[in-house]
């Protein structure tokens, strides 16, 4: 049987963005494993400790180097002693635009008994699908008459129809796939050019799926029903600004931004994705081990979906369920008093506990407080050096072929048995369908 490979390259980068990384890497380890398979990570040192460093938040060729894996796990960047835009532009603006990730996938998934501040959350189960690469975060714009208390500001909001025609391709058929009733959001009514043409093109890709019910609602109105009639929603397709805003209050819904996953991806599935959790850096509480990893450790999961791995992805789903029933695993974000250590060696046990051998090995590989990389090496992850140490490792990986499919079910042949059962079994709660029962059916076609 072939042993199947996922070559990862590992951003932790600021914050907290390097603790919840190191918590999500030994479960995706563990969850592969499970399968037959061997994760190989290669850290990254990109972001800002690196700009402050070196100068250079990541190189300048970055995207070219993370082609050579097969995916990219990142944290979040940004820190107090670096300006805002200068980590988030040359690295994940860089990497989404260079990649062309057109898509931001981000599930919103309420899990049984977890709080949140809107009351009434059970069976929330809807996806944001935004627009990645332009929008209001083209990057275009400039400022003149500095120092003259005169400054002026512009920011140019960036719409092509080639654009909006790939990512509202993508949320019909993620509406289809689910059988679930597709929001698109607008702000025409105000924006008479570029919200028009969003208006316009989703009309025209609609056409294409007359069994997706579908309704335009502008932004601000949706803002409202995300929080009075969350279970109304399926698939939530928005621009650039409007879907990072919409899918942080999403993220309330599910319990906060700790519990919120992403995938980047492009828009076809080809290439190489990018997943990290919604959340920043939350400088706040670094360092101070409240950091929730369940949104990178949920984003791992959509990870493992999209390179092929569905089984693996299925196990780490089912151990973030495990782990949020149990009161004494959650972080102080979610009402409880656990670390990111303790609630990481709780997921470790819970991924493992299938295929648990003996009750000392269990005890060295799940103890609260291990390091990812002590975790990692137990639960057979292989550690790298930094890629850009390694030119020859790196080179090595993009060279060898023979990667498992991107976004490809796997070969049936490259699966071991118990692969091929779990992927029959299905997807775990935060990958299923939308909700059963909407609580409005006005969506039309329309
Ligand atoms: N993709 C990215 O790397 C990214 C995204 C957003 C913000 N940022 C950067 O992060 C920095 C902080 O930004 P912010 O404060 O606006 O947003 P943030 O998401 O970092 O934090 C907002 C609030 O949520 C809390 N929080 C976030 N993630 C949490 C988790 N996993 N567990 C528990 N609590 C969590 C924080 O403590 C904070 O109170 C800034 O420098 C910003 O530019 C980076």
């Amino acid at each position: 049987m072939t042993e199947r490979v996922l070559r990862l390259a590992a951003i932790g980068g600021d914050g907290i963005g390097p603790e919840v990384v190191a918590a999500t890497l030994p479960v995706l380890a563990a969850a592969v494993e499970g399968g037959g398979g061997t994760l190989v990570v290669s850290d990254l040192d990109w972001g800002g400790e690196r700009y402050l460093r070196t100068g250079e938040v990541a190189p300048a060729d970055a995207p070219d180097i993370v082609r050579n894996f097969d995916a990219v796990l990142f944290g979040a960047v940004g820190r107090y002693d670096v300006p805002d835009d200068i980590p988030v532009w040359d690295l994940v603006i860089r990497l989404r635009q260079g990649l062309q990730l057109a898509v931001n996938v981000r599930p919103v998934h309420a899990f049984p008994g977890v709080p949140s501040p809107v009351r009434d959350v059970e069976g929330v189960d809807f996806v944001v699908v935004r627009e990645n690469t332009e929008g209001e975060y083209a990057g275009i714009g400039g400022r003149a008459h500095g120092g003259t208390g005169a400054e002026i500001a512009v920011e140019v909001a960036v719409h092509s129809a080639a654009a909006i025609r790939r990512v509202a391709g993508y949320a019909f058929q993620e509406a289809r796939r689910r059988s679930a009733p597709l929001v698109a959001v607008s702000k025409s009514n105000a924006m008479r050019h570029g919200y028009a043409l969003w208006d316009q093109v989703v009309a025209e890709v609609a056409a294409g799926f007359p069994d997706v019910a579908w309704e335009r609602v502008f932004v601000d109105a949706m803002a409202a029903r995300m929080i009075e009639r969350p279970r109304s929603l399926g698939v939530v397709l928005a621009s650039n600004l409007f879907g990072d805003i919409l899918s942080d209050l999403g993220a309330v819904l599910g319990g906060g931004l700790g519990m919120a996953p992403s995938a980047n991806i492009c828009a076809d599935g080809s290439g190489v994705g990018l997943f990290e959790p919604v959340h920043g850096s939350a400088p706040d509480i670094a360092g101070s081990g409240a950091a929730n990893p369940l949104g990178c450790v949920l984003s791992g999961a959509m990870l493992l979906d999209h390179t092929g791995f569905a089984a693996a992805a299925a196990r780490v789903r089912d151990a973030v369920a495990v782990t949020v029933a149990d009161l004494t695993a959650r972080t102080p974000d979610i009402g409880g008093r656990a670390t990111t250590a303790q609630v990481a060696a709780r997921l470790l046990d819970a991924v493992t506990a299938r295929r648990r051998p003996a009750r000392s090995e269990r005890d060295s590989v799940g103890r609260p407080g291990l390091t990812a990389r002590e975790a990692g090496t137990r639960a057979g992850m292989t550690q790298t050096p930094d890629a850009e140490d390694q030119p020859d490792r790196a080179t090595t990986v993009g060279e060898t072929g023979g990667l498992p499919g991107r976004n490809a079910a796997p070969e049936a042949s490259q699966l071991s048995e118990d692969e091929m059962a779990d992927t029959v079994s299905g997807a775990g709660p935060a990958g299923g369908t939308a909700a059963d029962e909407p609580e409005s059916s006005t969506a039309g076609n329309g």
